[in-house]
């Protein structure tokens, strides 16, 4: 699996950088939704799902975190710590993220409103989605 990672213009000068996402510029979805992770607990994992249909594309702003992906039959771990970086998540992939420095504030865009029904929490459940649509 090759790392889906989307790659950010910064706009810097003598202040300080500014990175900038707009849908259909640097995002192939329309952006309906966007959720920020921070204040994570040492040791915590997060995610441990897959979406049925959400695309998401995601920036650690600050700090750092790994993300592994998984789409039943390839999993890679990708570490995160770069705001000029976006990694996409789409739909049909196991994601777990883990490793959060204190500081880590993830973004994440989506291309649909919150839905639980959209989610698969379970790991044999995704994995027999796999297999149905093999
Ligand atoms: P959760 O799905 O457990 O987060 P993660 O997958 O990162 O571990 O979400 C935590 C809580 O936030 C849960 O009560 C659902 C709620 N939530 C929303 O209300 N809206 C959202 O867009 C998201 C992503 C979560």
């Amino acid at each position: 699996m090759k790392t889906p990672w989307l790659d950010l213009q910064i706009h810097g000068d003598e202040r300080g950088a500014l990175v900038a996402i707009e849908t259909g510029k640097q995002i192939p979805f329309a952006i309906k939704r966007v959720y920020y992770i921070f204040g994570t607990k040492e040791g915590v994992v997060r995610g441990l799902h897959a979406h049925k249909k959400l695309r998401q594309m995601t920036f650690a702003v600050q700090g750092a975190c790994d993300m592994l992906l998984d789409n039943g039959r390839e999993r890679i771990k990708v570490h995160l710590n770069n705001p000029s970086k976006g990694l996409r998540v789409e739909p049909m992939i196991w994601h777990e993220m883990s490793n959060f420095t204190p500081d880590c504030v993830l973004v994440v865009v989506a291309d649909e409103l919150y839905d639980p029904n959209d989610y698969i929490r379970s790991y044999d459940d995704f994995l027999n989605e796999i297999k149905k649509n093999d």
